[in-house]
């Protein structure tokens, strides 16, 4: 196999808080990619907060989505796949099982507002992965604040050391460019939304950059490059690969400027496919055999006719379309004559994928979440982490002719992992848990528009869910017994404890000192 193939593939995500610039960011690497012609080619495809019940943007999301889940292109030698992250916040649950199927992270910060609420959560997932980050600081064409206090944000807020590679001169009406602190070169700013902006090179020291920047900046620039050699750390590439250290950069994705400089030094730096940890043994990308594990599923885009994908992520090998696979959970062989990739919009069947590579592959409900397929080998990706839901709600049937198709569309819709089920183990009700209250209107709208089954929601209130573990037995059932009317199990029958406020799950840790409470399913 050409290990040369696995060794040039970057393979990553681009996350943020809303509004920040994530699709502005990936519409211009398209654009570098030769993706894309002109700017503006790829549609904004978050749901607008006003349209929280405007089921047509959320079908129009769905289907944008599939096409635009993986985008790849070729860029110098390098084959670069990004993966889309949904950009509504009632979503992050899709996009932190993204952030399990890539090998590295861009964030990206306006700013003007530093670090918002989704970027803490989102570096807590890249940091329990050890996943190497790299910052953009977006928006420098307007009115922020001060380099050197985002800086400090990063480092406090996000818990990582980090090391500025481009420094913005001026901000706002005064922004007149960066400088490239990778390469040592001055990269001069000309506000434009579709041209790649000229690159001058200059001496830091030099006479000219006065005459570039003007005699001011100049001065500033140079002693603003002096403090940042102090304060920072030398780059050293390794650290960002252990995930200890995250280089950031300074620009503006709007007029196209910075950009290029980000993604010249990401190829170059970023990690090529990581080895991944299975229950068995970790696995790495250059074995022969191909491996690999489900990490997303787009089902019933069109309701007309049910066109599934599951999103494989390749973690070694080659994948070749028409063999044999072993599809572990079902222990049944499985062959794809249609597998697909993804360029922009346009979706195209593959012959051959290799480690790193996302490839879709048409499902007819044989996958869920977290499957694994090999050659052969008894392999299980480690779990998809799941966290606790921040909405509960009692999900009830409104058709009693219609109790199957409701169940199997709960169940379908949980294997994709719209949401979190638990079952109340006192009154055996289903629950319904969710990172916003969106998700629920999905799942209603769905559950009538793709299983003809109607469901009704009532209230619950709920402040966490907790999976809970003890080496003491003893205690766990008495800690079970006591609590029997707030226990549950969770689809793979955990258990659960459902805790209706943060003082009743204070008591009850004080109370139960040997059993650990954990908000994420994996532990
Ligand atoms: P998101 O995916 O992270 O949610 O953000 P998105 O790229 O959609 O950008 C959010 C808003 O910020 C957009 O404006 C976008 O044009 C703007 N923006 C992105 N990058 C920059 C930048 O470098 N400078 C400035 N000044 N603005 C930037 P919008 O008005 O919400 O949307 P649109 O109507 O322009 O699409």
């Amino acid at each position: 196999m050409d290990i040369n193939e696995i060794d040039r593939r970057r393979t990553f995500a681009i996350v943020s808080h809303p509004d920040a610039g994530k699709t502005t960011l990936t519409e211009k690497l398209l654009l570098f990619g030769g993706q894309i012609q002109v700017a503006g080619a790829v549609k904004s495809h978050k749901i607008k907060k006003t349209a929280t019940s405007d089921w047509m943007e959320i079908e129009k999301q769905r289907g944008i989505s599939v096409s635009t889940s993986v985008m790849e292109f070729d860029y110098k030698d390098y084959k670069v796949n990004i993966l889309d992250t949904p950009g509504h916040q009632d979503f992050a649950e899709d996009t932190f099982r993204t952030l399990t199927a890539v090998d590295s992270v861009i964030i990206v910060i306006d700013g003007a507002k530093g670090v918002e609420a989704q970027t803490r959560k989102l570096m807590e997932v890249c940091r329990m992965r050890n996943t190497p980050v790299i910052i953009f600081i977006n928006k420098m064409d307007r009115e922020g604040r001060d380099p050197f206090d985002l800086l400090d944000e990063l480092e406090k807020e996000l818990l990582i050391s980090v090391r500025p590679l481009s420094w913005p001169i001026g901000q706002g009406l005064r922004f007149k460019g960066v400088y490239n602190i990778y390469e040592n070169r001055l990269n001069l700013f000309k506000p434009s939304k579709q041209v790649v902006t000229e690159k001058v090179e200059v001496d830091l020291n030099s006479d000219e950059l006065n005459s570039h920047i003007g005699h001011d900046e100049a001065k500033r620039l140079r002693n603003d490059l002096e403090l940042v050699d102090g304060v920072y750390p030398e780059f050293v590439i390794d650290d960002y690969l252990r995930a200890d250290i995250a280089p950031v950069f300074f620009g503006s994705a709007l007029n196209n400027f910075g950009v290029q400089e980000l993604l010249d030094c990401f190829v170059e730096i970023a990690p090529k496919p990581r080895p991944v940890q299975a229950l068995e043994r970790m696995v790495n990308p250059e074995e022969p055999k191909f491996t690999g594990f489900i990490f997303k599923i787009m089902a019933n885009i069109d309701p007309n006719h049910r066109s599934c994908v599951a999103f494989c992520k390749i973690c070694s090998g080659k994948f070749t379309r028409n063999t044999p696979y072993l599809h572990i959970r079902h222990n049944k062989t499985v062959r794809f004559s249609s597998p697909t990739q993804f360029m922009a919009r346009r979706k195209t069947t593959i012959d051959e994928a290799y480690a790193g590579d996302i490839i879709g592959l048409p499902d007819n409900g044989i996958f869920k979440i977290g499957d694994t397929l090999t050659e052969g080998e008894q392999l299980h990706f480690r779990g998809l982490p799941s966290f606790s839901p921040e909405m509960f709600k009692y999900i009830e049937n409104e058709d009693p002719m219609k109790q199957k198709q409701l169940a199997k569309g709960i169940d379908q819709l949980m294997d994709e992992g719209v949401a979190q089920l638990f079952v109340n183990q006192f009154n055996n009700r289903k629950i319904i848990g969710t990172v916003g209250q969106l998700q629920f209107e999905v799942i209603q709208y769905r559950l009538l528009n793709e299983y003809n089954a109607s469901c009704r929601w009532e209230p619950l209130s709920l402040y966490k869910a907790c999976w809970i573990e003890s080496d003491d037995l003893e205690e766990l059932d008495a800690f079970k017994k006591r609590k029997y009317q707030y226990m549950a199990k969770d689809r793979d029958g955990r258990d659960v404890f459902l805790a209706d406020s943060n003082y009743v799950l204070q008591m009850a840790q004080q109370d139960f000192k040997r059993i650990k409470f954990h908000f994420t399913s994996e532990f």
